[in-house]
């Protein structure tokens, strides 16, 4: 894999930057700039190569549609402020682009493009719309290694038109990562939470022969307990996973891999109660699971004090309301309080766990905190990721 950091001549080059600025946003405002900042150091080494930039980035998942709410431009307006330089962010049809329209005004060092999923070629990984972007540049680096696990036009085909490179932080995950499974100590816990099951639940199957316990928390539980016979009232939850949940037990017992999930749950009514803890046979149907209850907090504490590694994968519940963050809290506390010992070596990962351990400003108390979720995880697979594959 060639890196941008031993990239000599970069002088004047048109640099087509794929980023991950996928950040949390309510109400136009970024709720977390981890993703942001991790990704300065490559913009000032450009800047001072005197390359011209061109970022690509996405956010959200608005399947091919352009959705207001889902522009780019508060992040574009944020990184000015942090590199205290003027980015033009350009909303007009990619398509119509043309590498001349560019750059006219020489000052201009770096633009932004709008929201790249907005176009449907982006996800369909399109021969032509990887072309055409790639029309627009001298050369490709990826520094966004939490998007590397999907096959994107602007991740993965770009790189068959044009010179590709591994950008800084991309490297830097890449190599954490690799030492951190290379010294692997047992017994090795992973903890899948979050809300983004459709990605996750597939993964869970191909790590099970890699742990001793799985414990599966936040969004990501909800279906093993609708398959479990209980009901999940109005929770988020994925359709047709009943087999890949067979299938995650069964292999379960096949390679001694415990699977832990909630023994009982926090729920309310919306996203902004005040929550009350029930037993999993007690949820009614206008009820919404939004953080695991105590009993399953002890039992997750118990198996962490018994484990040498521990990787850590989505919260535990809808931590952006309070009432709801008990969860997340109750394992951070148990793997900090290993770590001072220095008996756990611990890894997290994830845009949304990262958020969390930033609003509490408890970032830096693990071994290694990835920006990546579901690219972190795939990796754990131990799957060469179509993003990195392709620079290779
Ligand atoms: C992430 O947040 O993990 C990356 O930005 C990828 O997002 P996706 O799961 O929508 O592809």
């Amino acid at each position: 894999m060639n890196n941008i950091k031993d990239q000599v001549n970069l002088n004047q080059k048109r640099v087509l930057l794929r980023l991950d600025l996928n950040v949390p946003l309510k109400n136009g405002m970024i709720c977390d700039h981890t993703r942001i900042d991790k990704i300065l150091p490559v913009i000032e080494f450009l800047l001072k190569k005197k390359s011209k930039i061109i970022i690509i980035s996405h956010i959200g998942r608005p399947k091919g549609k352009i959705k207001k709410e889902l522009s780019l431009k508060p992040i574009c307006k944020n990184l000015e402020k942090k590199i205290n330089k003027k980015i033009k962010l350009i909303d007009k049809n990619i398509f119509k682009l043309k590498k001349d329209d560019l750059f006219k005004n020489l000052d201009d060092q770096i633009i932004f493009l709008e929201n790249i999923r907005f176009y449907e070629e982006e996800e369909k990984n399109d021969l032509d719309f990887s072309k055409h972007l790639a029309s627009l540049a001298d050369l490709f680096v990826n520094d966004a290694f939490s998007c590397s696990h999907r096959a994107h036009a602007s991740i993965d085909k770009i790189t068959k038109f044009l010179p590709s490179y591994a950008g800084l932080q991309l490297n830097s995950e890449l190599n954490a990562l690799a030492k951190i499974t290379s010294e692997i100590k047992k017994p090795v816990t992973c903890i899948i939470g979050g809300s983004k099951i459709s990605t996750k639940i597939k993964v869970i199957k191909n790590l099970i022969p890699k742990f001793d316990n799985i414990i599966i928390v936040g969004g990501m539980a909800n279906n093993i307990l609708k398959y479990k016979g209980y009901n999940i009232g109005k929770s988020i939850q994925e359709k047709d996973c009943d087999e890949i949940i067979e299938e995650i037990f069964f292999l379960s017992k096949k390679e001694n891999c415990k699977i832990i999930y909630p023994e009982d749950v926090n729920v309310a009514k919306d996203f902004s109660g005040s929550g009350i803890i029930k037993d999993l046979k007690n949820i009614s149907d206008d009820e919404i699971i939004l953080d695991i209850g105590i009993k399953s907090i002890n039992k997750i504490i118990n198996i962490i004090e018994k484990s040498n590694t521990i990787l850590w994968n989505g919260p535990a519940g809808y931590f952006e309301n309070q009432n709801f963050a008990k969860g997340s809290f109750e394992i951070f506390k148990k793997i900090n309080e290993k770590n001072k010992a220095n008996t756990i070596f611990s890894v997290a990962g994830g845009g949304d766990t990262v958020a969390f351990l930033n609003s509490l400003n408890i970032v830096n108390n693990f071994n290694f905190v990835s920006t990546a979720g579901g690219a972190f995880l795939e990796y754990l697979e131990g799957k060469e990721l179509p993003g990195i594959k392709a620079l290779n």
